[in-house]
């Protein structure tokens, strides 16, 4: 099989859990070497946010802030591919095209951002469709998309399977600015709309919902195409 997995930014907290990455590593490890191709997109994290924020007080214009972003999601990409140890291609890739050609090589491929203009998210969708990824399994705090935001409203109910143009429609009335691309920022919906990549949503406070979700397993939040 070959999945691609983004580890949202809650695996990065500002004190950063090792127990916590070493568990997640683990289990992705375990699952690589089963035969799986797998690709890795690491977040940026309350890390990245809090250095887009002290820039931008800084005077820095948005793009600036977004590379200085990318540079956190890297940094977190070198711990996950250090907790991998030697299951992991030592190379953290910058461009798709490193991406597509490390994938082949039966090692597991770890990056971070990019390009300004986007979020990890769409990092994940074009790793997915640039590898013919069978699977994304987007990783977050949260068990899945939810009808509201479930931090903010005791309401909120989990959407078991979502379309894509619906989560098109939110996306473009969320915000783009450094730190703070939506659930899924337009691009990422575009690329997973146009490739149509079997994408489930789950949390990642447990590795096994993780894997389950690798395996095809109702979990999370399904989008349908
Ligand atoms: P993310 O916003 O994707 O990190 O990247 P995150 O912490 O995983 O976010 P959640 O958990 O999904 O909400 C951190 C920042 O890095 C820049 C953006 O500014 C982004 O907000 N970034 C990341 C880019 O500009 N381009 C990329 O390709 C990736």
């Amino acid at each position: 099989m070959r999945a691609v997995v983004k580890l949202g930014g809650a695996l990065f907290k500002r004190d950063l859990d090792t127990v916590a990455l070493r568990k997640i590593a683990g289990a992705l490890s375990d699952f690589a070497t089963q035969g799986n191709q797998l690709v890795l997109v690491a977040g940026g994290g309350q890390n990245a946010r809090a250095y887009i924020v002290a820039a931008r007080k800084l005077g820095a214009d948005e793009s600036t802030c977004d590379l200085i972003g990318i540079k956190l999601t890297r940094a977190n990409a070198e711990l996950l591919r250090i907790a991998l140890g030697s299951t992991a291609v030592s190379k953290i890739p910058t461009n798709l095209s490193e991406v597509s050609h490390l994938a082949g090589n039966g090692k597991v491929v770890v990056l971070g951002g990019l390009q300004p203009g986007q979020s990890t998210n769409a990092v994940a969708a074009l790793a997915a469709e640039i590898t013919k990824a069978d699977v994304l399994v987007n990783a977050t705090d949260v068990e899945g998309v939810y009808t509201q935001d479930p931090k903010k409203s005791p309401k909120a109910k989990l959407i078991r399977s979502v379309h894509v143009d619906k989560l098109l429609n939110w996306a473009m009335a969320g915000e783009v600015f450094a730190g703070r691309y939506e659930l899924l920022d337009p691009l990422a919906l575009k690329i997973l709309q146009r490739a149509r990549i079997p994408t489930r949503f789950v949390s990642l406070v447990d590795p096994g919902n993780i894997i389950e979700a690798l395996h095809g397993k109702v979990v999370g939040t399904r989008v349908v195409y």
